[in-house]
């Protein structure tokens, strides 16, 4: 098992969801970084649970505890480390999936790599809750990149059927990435919220789920970030990405939309601008040859839904080796995807800050 991401800073994540704690511990930070508490409390509430009916009803406040690499609110060059307690935990209602493996989600293929021995309590290390250390110490790398001029925020594209406005992949101001950053259910047309509420309502009545698009966007990274084969810009953010739980594709620009394009129709031409280059169009989403071009950086993130419904299922007891049915307890998101976007960011500042220290 890693749960350490980076190159140039090393973030690693540890913790289960129902055990003391959890959190990270962030390596390779530059001394000097002045945090804003507030902004980093404002990240981890817009991905805490228990606000509303879109998300699990377990409470937790999600406050980070630094315990080393800032001192008067200023980083010091040490490795800093975080942790969040759990408070809210309720173990007993995972008993039945100890040895009958909810469907989508790890329990039978960590119960065979770990013979068992993994923590399957609220999903162990595999639990979406992990997702709060990530956004902890991308709150923190955000406040560097601002520094650098470098702006990023994401919001809810899809939900089921319901759909939010695209961005505009050539031109997204900052100040547009500033107020999506800070809402709890980021949408660009406010009028699409309540679609999608209720779309999720709808799921979540019917003792089922929803799954939804996330697009995140980045604005002032200069051309000549990242590099080619291994070490593209793609790659980089796509490994980090498919480490939040439940993601299960990431795409750039057009992504998809491509396969069925022509390049007359989809080449994001040049012209000097200003005395500068500039692109006509961002159908690469920002890169090209795995090197930013200058352009908005533009991906979104295909998120499934959550796997722990409370309708029964078809699943098997790996102890009497006889097919089960299985009914889930516990306290689930109907939809992963608003309490995701902050992750989704936090994301995208890590991998940024990898990419451009
Ligand atoms: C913010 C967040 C919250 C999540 N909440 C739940 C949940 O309440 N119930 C659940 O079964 N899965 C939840 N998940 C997803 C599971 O953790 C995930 O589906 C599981 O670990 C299997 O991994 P995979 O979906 O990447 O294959 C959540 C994920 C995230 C990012």
């Amino acid at each position: 098992m890693s749960s350490v991401a980076g190159n140039k800073i090393k973030v690693s994540v540890f913790g289960e969801s129902h055990g003391e704690a959890i959190g990270c511990v962030i390596d390779g930070l530059p001394a000097g970084i002045k945090l804003n508490m507030e902004d980093i409390y404002l990240q981890m509430s817009r991905r805490a649970p228990g606000k509303d009916k879109t998300a699990t009803p377990r409470l937790e406040k999600d406050a980070p505890k630094i315990i080393s690499g800032v001192l008067n609110d200023t980083t010091t060059g040490a490795p800093l480390a975080a942790i969040i307690e759990n408070t809210n935990t309720k173990s007993a209602d995972y008993s039945n999936v100890l040895k009958v493996p909810r469907p989508s989600h790890s329990d039978y293929p960590a119960y065979v790599k770990y013979g068992g021995f993994n923590d399957i309590r609220g999903g162990g290390h595999f639990s979406g809750r992990l997702t709060a250390p990530l956004v902890f110490a991308g709150a923190v790398a955000r406040q560097y990149l601002a520094q650098k001029g470098i702006i990023i925020g994401a919001h809810i594209k899809r939900i089921g059927s319901v759909e939010d406005l695209a961005f505009d992949k050539n031109s997204i101001s900052p100040e547009l990435l500033s107020s999506l950053s800070e809402k709890t259910f980021s949408v660009i047309d406010s009028s699409s919220e309540e679609k999608m509420r209720s779309e999720i309502e709808r799921f979540r009545m019917e003792r089922n789920s929803v799954g939804g698009e996330i697009e995140c966007a980045a604005v002032g990274i200069p051309a000549g970030v990242g590099g080619n084969m291994f070490d593209t810009v793609e790659g980089t953010l796509a490994q980090i990405l498919f480490g939040i739980p439940a993601v299960k594709g990431v795409q750039f620009g057009l992504g998809f939309d491509f396969c069925s394009s022509n390049a007359k129709d989809v080449n994001d031409g040049y012209e000097i601008k200003d005395g500068r280059v500039s692109l006509l169009s961002n159908n690469n989403g920002g890169v090209a040859g795995g090197i930013t071009t200058g352009a908005p950086l533009v991906f979104s993130v295909a998120i499934k839904p959550t796997p722990s419904i409370s309708l029964p299922q078809r699943s098997v007891n790996l102890e009497t080796m006889q097919n089960e049915e299985l009914v889930i307890n516990g306290r689930h998101d109907p939809c992963i995807v608003p309490r995701a976007v902050s992750v989704v960011e936090a994301v995208c500042a890590i991998a940024l800050l990898d990419l451009t220290l």
